[in-house]
Parts: C-alpha cells; structure tokens; sequence
C-alpha cells in the first residue's frame, strides 16, 4: 500500500484519514494533490457521502489503484450505508468500510449549506404531520441543527484490521 487518499467538506473524513496514518504510517494525501504521485499507486480511498455518493472516488479510481473504500456519512451503522454504496458502484470484491462521520452546519458553505437547510425544514414538516411523535426524525433534526460527531479510533478497528492482514 503506498498511501491514503481523502476528499473532505468539513473535515470529519479529512481526520479519520489522518487518523489512520498515525495507525499504519503510510502517507496521507488530498485527492487534490493527487499528482504527486505516480498513477497506479496502491491507495485506500476516503471521501464523503453526498447524496448517497462517495466524492471523489470516480476520479481516485481513474487514476489509482484504490484498494480499500472508506465512504464517510452521517448514517447510522444499521442501516447499512456500506450495502448501498457497493450496489451504487457495482462494486464486486473492493473491501468497503463505511465510517461514521458527523455534521457541523456552521462549517458548510454556498449551495451545501442551502440544500441542507431546506432538508431540515423538509424533515420538521414532516415532524409536525407525525404529531411531533417521531423519535427517530427529532433525533435526525436535532443531530442537523447541532453539531454531531461520531468520529473516534474504535470505527477504524475492522480497517485496520483488513489492513494488517494484507
Ligand atoms: C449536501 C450533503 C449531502 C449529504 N448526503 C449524505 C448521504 O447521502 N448519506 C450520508 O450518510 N450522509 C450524507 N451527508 C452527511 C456527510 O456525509 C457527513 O456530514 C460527513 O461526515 C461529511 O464529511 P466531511 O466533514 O469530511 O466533509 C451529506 C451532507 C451534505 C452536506
């Protein structure tokens, strides 16, 4: 493995990368700098999810050799956000491991920040026509309006685990 690649918005993916290369001590890079090294080389791949995407892994895949695929989102574990991923890509034997990031409105900018404040607004309508009894939906709102961070060491363990046995 040669190093590890990131694309991050407000910097939650931008740690676990960093994160995990105090873990491994391979190398850790902005897919914007991607030049800087050779095309083909070995990468583990983390970027955020957008809109069910994982950014930037189109253009990591074009010009490394993505190893590993780390999706980066706000969506609980047991929904199973990694399944959705790997059937949007059509993604046969790349090990996925999705981490859960977390949210902080006041580092979004432009049209994200907008498209984010309309969903809110969307999900407390929502909220009111369930006569203000769906738990699950205050909880998303909530977790929307605060700030939320589900970032730490232990969501890395099964990764770092794959990337010990390689
Ligand atoms: C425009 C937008 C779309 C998003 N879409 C998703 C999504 O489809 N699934 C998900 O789990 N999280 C989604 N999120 C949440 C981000 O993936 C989450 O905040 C992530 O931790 C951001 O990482 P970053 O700080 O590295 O940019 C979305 C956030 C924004 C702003």
């Amino acid at each position: 493995m040669n190093a590890i690649i990131f694309d991050s918005n407000t910097g939650f993916t931008e740690r676990y990368a960093k994160m995990l290369g105090e873990k491994t001590g391979l190398k850790v890079l902005n897919i914007r700098d991607k030049g800087s090294l050779p095309k083909g080389s070995e990468v583990i791949y983390l970027g955020w999810l957008n809109a069910g995407g994982v950014t930037g892994f189109k253009k990591a895949r074009k010009y490394f050799n993505v190893k590993a695929l780390c999706p980066v989102g706000l969506t609980p574990l047991d929904e199973l956000p990694d399944k959705d991923v790997i059937k949007r890509y059509g993604l046969k034997d790349l090990p996925v491991f999705y981490l859960r990031g977390g949210f902080d409105m006041d580092k979004l900018k432009g049209l994200y920040k907008l498209l984010m404040k309309i969903m809110i607004s969307m999900l407390e309508k929502n909220f009111k026509k369930s006569g203000n009894n769906d738990i699950y939906l205050k909880n998303r709102i909530d977790g929307m309006k605060n700030k939320v961070d589900f970032v730490s060491e232990e969501n890395l363990e099964p990764l770092i685990d794959w990337y010990n046995q390689q």
